[in-house]
């Protein structure tokens, strides 16, 4: 895949306005990439929302034109997943994809990503719009803010870096992940996945809405859903948010 980039002062949401740009000609084409210095209404999944301070991380959105049916855009995200850890491992970071759509470092929150699919009037132009959100440069005291335990490669290493070489960092590691998830599947690459997400017997809680299922890893499903074992027998999730 041929990536192309268009970098935008600021946008609400790089997913968005990617999306918008499918309601009138010309199209964007495979491998459209939009990224904004600054996103003003970031969305996360399930409904919330993507905090992004200005020149600070990466928030961007990739366009990939696929018939892909809605059963494969959990795997799609999770060739990504393990695209960005490659990248962040380049840089002795030492990431980990958690199902279905982070990277964590040390258990905490490097990247998320958000994986819309897109059916315009124009059928040929059905595909994903692959969002991804990478803390960068955010600091300690941004990342205490968040509800949630929060990295970035900054206070991974004590290293401030450049936004737009770091994004073309991701472009080879990207690239070969989504090419691999293009040609084979979840399948191709299911091992890979559970020895870098796993180990099996893990136990994990699943919330879902109102829902919360304990068990332990089982596997993962052709389609990437997560396999749990649980004392009322093997449950399948296809969503969720997971603890350990
Ligand atoms: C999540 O962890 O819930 C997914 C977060 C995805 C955030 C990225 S930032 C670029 C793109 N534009 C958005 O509005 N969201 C995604």
């Amino acid at each position: 895949m041929e990536i192309r980039t268009k970098w935008y002062d600021s946008l609400p949401s790089t997913n968005t306005f990617l999306r918008e740009n499918f309601n009138h000609q010309p199209y964007p084409t495979d491998g459209t990439l939009i990224a904004a210095r600054a996103q003003t209404a970031g969305r996360g999944r399930q409904n919330r929302t993507w905090m992004t301070l200005p020149d600070t991380n990466l928030c961007f959105s990739l366009y990939l034109q696929s018939n892909a049916g809605l059963m494969q855009i959990p795997s799609l995200t999770m060739a990504v997943s393990l695209a960005i850890c490659d990248a962040l491992i380049a840089e002795d970071i030492p990431a980990e994809p958690k199902w279905p759509n982070d990277v964590l470092v040390n258990g905490k929150k490097i990247c998320g990503i958000l994986s819309e699919r897109i059916e315009p009037k124009d059928p040929t132009h059905s595909g994903v719009i692959i969002g991804i959100g990478l803390n960068v440069n955010m600091d300690t005291e941004t990342a205490a803010s968040i509800d949630r335990p929060a990295t970035s490669m900054r206070i991974e290493t004590g290293k401030t870096y450049d936004l737009t070489q770091t994004l073309e960092s991701l472009f080879s590691p990207l690239s070969k992940w989504v090419d691999q998830w293009k040609q084979n599947g979840f399948e191709g690459f299911q091992e890979t996945w559970t020895q870098r997400a796993g180990p099996i017997g893990k136990p994990l809680t699943v919330h879902d809405g109102n829902l919360l299922i304990s068990g332990t890893l089982a596997g993962f499903g052709p389609h990437g859903e997560l396999l749990l074992q649980t004392e009322h027998g093997p449950k399948t999730i296809w969503s969720g948010d997971v603890a350990f």
